[in-house]
């Protein structure tokens, strides 16, 4: 079990987790308060400054948060200068032989960070979330049906899971692929070990190998996924 690291202050450690895919990191962000000040901002490299400045608060706020979370990955891995900042995709730069990703959610940025150029991802979703009917979007016919008996709560809670898995595939996916990927193009069924099998639905998806696992830490719902190339190694 992942406890969390007390007293909850803004772009401090939340907690971290060397996972099956790569080392993860979280950091709280601010709840209410959409303002970075010079403290949050001196962590940053230059240029990753300069594109926080220039976004709105709410959006500079997840910047910072992610861009932290994985700073403190690269220090571990001692890379001491390398601005993390975003491809036309999206998807965030990362120094040459490492791959990795960033989440944000209200109130925490999570980012993980392995070794390799297989696709990473990772999904962060708060699990107090209002409910909202995005099943209908999200889920595949069969997985639909599966959920069809659950309680309402349940069955948020496992439409919760299965979308953020999806997210977590997607930015996997999308630096390898270089497309768009519908939600309805992969199934996820998720295992009480923390494991999912994903079912491709696309011919050109069914390329990558997939590996997909999910945590829950707190009010937090935490899934990863990694798409390889054919043939290739993982390593941390
Ligand atoms: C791109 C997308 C997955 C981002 O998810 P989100 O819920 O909006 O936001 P999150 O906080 O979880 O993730 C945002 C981070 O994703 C990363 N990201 C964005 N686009 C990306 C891409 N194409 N590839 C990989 N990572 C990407 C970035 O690091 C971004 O944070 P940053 O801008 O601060 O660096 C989402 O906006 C999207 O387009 N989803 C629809 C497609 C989809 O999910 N299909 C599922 C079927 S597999």
């Amino acid at each position: 079990m992942i406890t969390t690291v007390e007293p909850f202050a803004p772009f401090t450690p939340a907690f971290h987790v060397a996972h099956r895919h790569g080392r993860l990191r979280a950091v709280y962000l601010p709840k209410d308060a959409v303002r970075t000040n010079e403290e949050d901002l001196s962590h940053l490299d230059t240029e990753e400054r300069n594109h926080a400045e220039h976004l709105p608060p709410r959006r500079r706020v997840q910047f910072v948060g992610g861009r932290l979370a994985m700073r403190a990955l690269l220090d571990e891995s001692a890379v001491a200068s390398w601005a993390v900042l975003s491809l036309s995709s999206g998807a965030p730069l990362l120094p040459p032989g490492f791959t990795g990703s960033i989440s944000h959610t209200k109130g925490l940025a999570v980012a993980i960070l392995a070794r390799g150029d297989h696709g990473l991802g990772i999904d962060v979703e708060d699990v107090t979330r209002c409910c909202r009917d995005v099943g209908r979007h999200v889920l595949c016919d069969d997985e639909r049906e599966a959920l069809a008996g659950l309680s309402e709560s349940e069955r948020w809670s496992q439409t919760l899971l299965r979308f953020s898995h999806k997210e977590s595939l997607y930015k996997a996916l999308n630096p390898l692929l270089g497309r768009w990927i519908g939600f309805r193009e992969l199934a996820v069924w998720p295992r009480d070990d923390g494991t999912a099998d994903v079912d491709s639905r696309a011919d050109d998806l069914s390329q990558f190998p997939l590996e997909a696992a999910w945590l829950t830490v707190d009010r937090w719902i935490l899934t990863t996924a990694v798409a390889r190339r054919q043939g290739g190694a993982l390593t941390r």
